[in-house]
């Protein structure tokens, strides 16, 4: 065991182990706008994602999985990153963008890196759902 090495970055192992904007308790407790749900279909792990949105920007964010560790520090992370871009410029942070950001995840853990993802694109969807509600009338 002592020459084993962790297959993980500095930046992922901190992140899983002080997730950033992580949502302890119930959802009352964070004043989210939309949220969207999502299901891994390799692992069947789940991972939800509540946004606050004002004049078209995310403003703030947080999110709760039953996910691994690299779904914990790579939505830890996208939930960094997407604070104070507009609903796009979020959009746009892939799985490529958070896997240099975090510094490399392992290769086989790819799938786990997508679900904040998914469920950020999820959230926005509802979010435009509720927002074009009434809209021409
Ligand atoms: S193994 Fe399920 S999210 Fe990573």
């Amino acid at each position: 065991m002592e020459n084993q090495e962790w297959v993980y970055s500095d930046k992922v192992k901190d992140h899983f182990m002080n997730p950033r904007n992580f949502l302890f308790g119930n959802e009352s407790q964070f004043d989210y706008d939309a949220v969207g749900t999502v299901g891994n279909p390799v692992c069947g792990d789940q991972m939800k994602m509540y946004i606050k949105v004002e004049d078209n920007k995310i403003t703030d964010a947080r999110w709760k999985t039953y996910g691994c560790a690299s779904a914990i520090a790579s939505t830890s992370a996208l939930s960094e990153m997407i604070k104070g871009k507009t609903i796009d410029e979020a959009l746009k942070i892939d799985a490529k963008a958070i896997d240099d950001y975090l510094g490399n995840l392992p290769k086989h853990k790819f799938h786990c890196s997508i679900l904040g993802h998914e469920a950020l694109a999820d959230a926005v969807k509802e979010y435009e759902k509720n927002h074009s509600a009434g809209e021409g009338i």
